[in-house]
């Protein structure tokens, strides 16, 4: 999906940061934009600093320097909550669910931000696009599969209808026509004003559907682009076969 230009309105817009573990800086001065509309991905091996970077965004670790704007605020020293607030969802890497909570309850919890008494208006769109909750609506979160759990993480940050939407490996665990389908609604969420920031390890799926794709490696940006100029580049192959075997593609 190429577009000539990227939008003019910048949503999220990360300025050199660093982001460090103790003495361990995984994360360096490291640039990053999503604008409004659009359908970012983050492509990167495994190890390469992206959820660290997506948390530090999200307030949820420390930054060592750089800013964090969104929406034009400065969120750099932000608290979780006054970020979500604004706006801003991460559905975090590994299906964070509530496993003692029903489904319903657990999606009910993903309106909180917009409605702190939670807003049951949502939930009939939310159970058309992902059927299998709607049959489980009163299951405890801890009786559903890995993959259910990962859905239902996923659909409980769409409920929330942030403005910008981040999913850390929302493909990890699910069976590749689940993958497309959740790919799919974010498109759609795209195409509808919601942002996107993906990161994902499925390079073929996630350039398929994202406008404009960032390459990390090792903490840092190593080149960015619209997707569909970067899906045969040579440095997606640096990136991903440098010398460390095969990137995980996918069959079309
Ligand atoms: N809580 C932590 N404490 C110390 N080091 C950490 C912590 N979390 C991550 N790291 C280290 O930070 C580096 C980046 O990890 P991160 O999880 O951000 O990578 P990633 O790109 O998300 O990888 P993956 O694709 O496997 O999810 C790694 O070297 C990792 O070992
Ligand atoms: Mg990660």
């Amino acid at each position: 999906m190429h577009t000539a230009a990227r939008p003019d309105d910048v949503l999220l817009d990360i300025q050199a940061l660093d982001v460090a573990y103790g003495k361990a800086q995984v994360v360096h001065g490291l640039s990053l934009q999503v604008r409004k509309g659009e359908f970012v991905v983050i492509l990167g091996r495994n190890g390469a600093g992206k959820s660290s970077l997506l948390h530090a965004v999200s307030g949820l670790i420390p930054k060592q320097a750089g800013q964090v704007h969104f929406k034009g605020q400065d969120i750099s020293n932000a608290t979780p909550r006054h970020i979500v607030r604004q706006g801003l969802v991460q559905v975090l890497e590994g299906h964070r669910v509530f496993h003692h909570l029903s489904v319903q309850d657990n999606l009910l919890i993903g309106t909180y931000a917009n409605a702190p008494a939670g807003d049951r208006s949502k939930l009939d769109a939310i159970y058309a696009m992902f059927p299998e909750l709607a049959d489980r609506k009163q299951q405890m979160a801890s009786r559903l599969s890995g993959g259910q759990q990962q859905i239902l993480a996923v659909a409980q940050g769409v409920i929330a209808e942030p403005a910008l939407l981040i999913l850390d490996e929302p493909s990890s665990g699910l069976a590749p026509l689940v993958i497309d389908r959740i790919l799919d609604v974010a498109s759609q969420l795209c195409t509808q004003g919601m942002s996107i920031l993906l990161v994902e390890q499925l390079v073929d799926k996630a350039l398929r559907h994202a406008h404009y794709a960032y390459l990390m490696e090792t903490g840092r940006i190593a080149g960015a682009g619209f997707a569909d100029d970067l899906r045969d580049s040579d440095l997606l192959q640096r990136v991903y076969l440098g010398g460390h075997g095969p990137a995980k593609t996918e069959a079309a």
